[in-house]
């Protein structure tokens, strides 16, 4: 059945896209786009940029790029601003990042150098590991606030955008649980006003952004936005947000081999996953209090997959772990090992081992452009507060209460291609495919 088209403004003018943190992650999103500007590489990864979606039935043989079929912003559109603790520009901070090699950053050498991070709002109680100089010394939590929106306004001044995204692609906070002034907005408000230790410099970077109409995507796993009085506040003001934790490297493979051995009901009894990592992220995670927030995050997936409640006697005993080491000599390039004990037919037993030797920037750099272009397009569609339909992108989707999150890839991304299709008045697939037969 086909829906009304909903009317979404057209991409006029420039997108601003502010970071928070301008680490491994930003750096690499930054670089790439500008590369690929140039004409210099491919934007291998990007659903934005190589996808297609399918329109009608199958004999209709229409599949127009996702980034025509939707009006998303482009490239060209786009300037790049951000906050971080520390002082270097983007090129110094690529540099310092070491995922991309010197050549290609030398060729970028201006436009990155012209990138300087906008001092920060940082408390070291979330990030014990790290210090750095540039800070803003905001007596007050209110006072911080006040200063990050300025920023923003500031920004969109000076580079004279239309619109404007935030992604937090800043270090991991130390675990938190929602509190009691996390639950409403006037709670969360007070407690901004007496400075209370429970409101986190990510979560006051999403207060202001919100608060100043821009979309605000976390790409890292701690809350953030992900409380109830910020989800207020989005939909107060009509503003799209969406999260926690990209999915990249081992998580990502889980929610496509997971989805996989269900399929087929086969059963899985010990799933032990561990990592080598040895960026400056592996570093914050090095502390116990950050990991925890991380391991929730991954853990997550496969209960949610295999759904041990429906399937007690294949999924019902599932020992699941998680690990990652510090180890500084593989820097960016992560190393993922997953040992998976599974069992068949009669329950005899069967082994799956995965080595993925990965490179985290390489995949979640891809994911910011993505979200950063569909966050701008939800806005433009006047949809506000969680943007489910993005759940593709996160290894722990923000949903609304009530509902578990879905963490199937392919569902995933069946869920995000639909929306498209409905926002735009075309048929959605369901996939029955009774038309073709008599
Ligand atoms: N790379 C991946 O595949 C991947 C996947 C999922 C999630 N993430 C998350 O994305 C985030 C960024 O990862 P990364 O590899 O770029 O880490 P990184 O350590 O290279 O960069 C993070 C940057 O954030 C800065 N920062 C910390 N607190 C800040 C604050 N309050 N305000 C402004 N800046 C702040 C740090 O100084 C640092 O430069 C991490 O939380 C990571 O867990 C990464």
């Amino acid at each position: 059945m086909r829906h009304p088209a909903i009317h979404i403004d057209p991409p006029r003018g420039r997108l601003g896209i502010l970071l928070v943190g301008l680490g491994a992650v930003s750096t690499t999103f930054i670089a790439g786009v500008l590369a690929i500007r140039k004409g210099l590489a491919a934007p291998i990864g990007s659903l934005t940029q190589m996808g297609t979606i399918r329109l009608g039935k199958r004999t209709e043989q229409r599949s127009p790029p996702i980034r025509e079929f939707v009006q998303l912003a482009t490239l060209d559109d786009m300037e790049f601003g951000a906050w971080d603790i520390f002082e270097q520009d983007a090129y110094e901070a690529a540099t310092t990042a070491g995922v991309l090699d010197a050549a290609l950053l030398e060729k970028l050498r201006e436009p990155l150098s012209n990138i300087r991070p906008m001092p920060a709002v940082f408390d070291r109680s979330y990030v014990k590991r790290l210090d750095g100089p540039n800070v803003k010394r905001g007596g007050s939590k209110r006072e911080l606030v006040e200063e990050l929106r300025a920023d923003i306004r500031n920004f969109a001044r000076l580079k004279q955008v239309s619109r404007l995204v935030m992604l937090w692609c800043g270090s991991t906070e130390a675990f938190a649980t929602e509190s009691a002034v996390h639950r409403s907005l006037a709670d969360f408000e007070r407690a901004i006003d007496s400075n209370d230790a429970a409101i986190s410099p990510s979560m006051l970077y999403a207060y202001a952004a919100i608060k100043e109409n821009v979309p605000y995507v976390n790409a890292a796993p701690n809350l953030a936005v992900d409380i109830p009085a910020l989800i207020q506040l989005a939909n107060e003001q009509h503003v799209p947000i969406a999260g926690k934790d990209l999915k990249t490297g081992q998580t990502l493979l889980k929610t496509i081999i997971a989805p996989g051995l269900k399929a087929r009901l086969l059963g899985v009894s010990g799933w032990y996953s561990t990592n080598i990592l040895g960026n400056r992220d592996g570093e914050v995670l090095a502390d116990p209090e950050c990991f925890r927030t991380k391991e929730v995050s991954k853990k997550g997936v496969l209960d949610h997959i295999l759904q041990p409640q429906l399937y007690e006697q294949l999924y019902g005993n599932l020992c699941h772990q998680v690990q990652i080491n510090y180890y500084p000599p593989r820097g960016d390039n992560k190393e993922g090992w997953d040992n998976i004990d599974l069992f068949g037919w009669l329950n005899y037993p069967m082994q799956l081992k995965v080595n993925f030797l990965c490179r985290d920037s390489i995949l979640a750099a891809p994911l910011v452009l993505d979200l950063a272009l569909f966050m701008d397009f939800a806005a433009r569609a006047q949809r506000s507060g969680i943007q489910e339909w993005l759940s593709f992108y996160f290894k722990s989707p923000m949903c609304a209460p009530g509902l578990y999150p879905e963490h199937d890839l392919f569902i995933q991304l069946k869920k995000l291609k639909n929306t498209l299709r409905h926002l735009r008045g075309e048929e959605l697939v369901t996939h029955l495919g009774a038309e073709y037969y008599g």
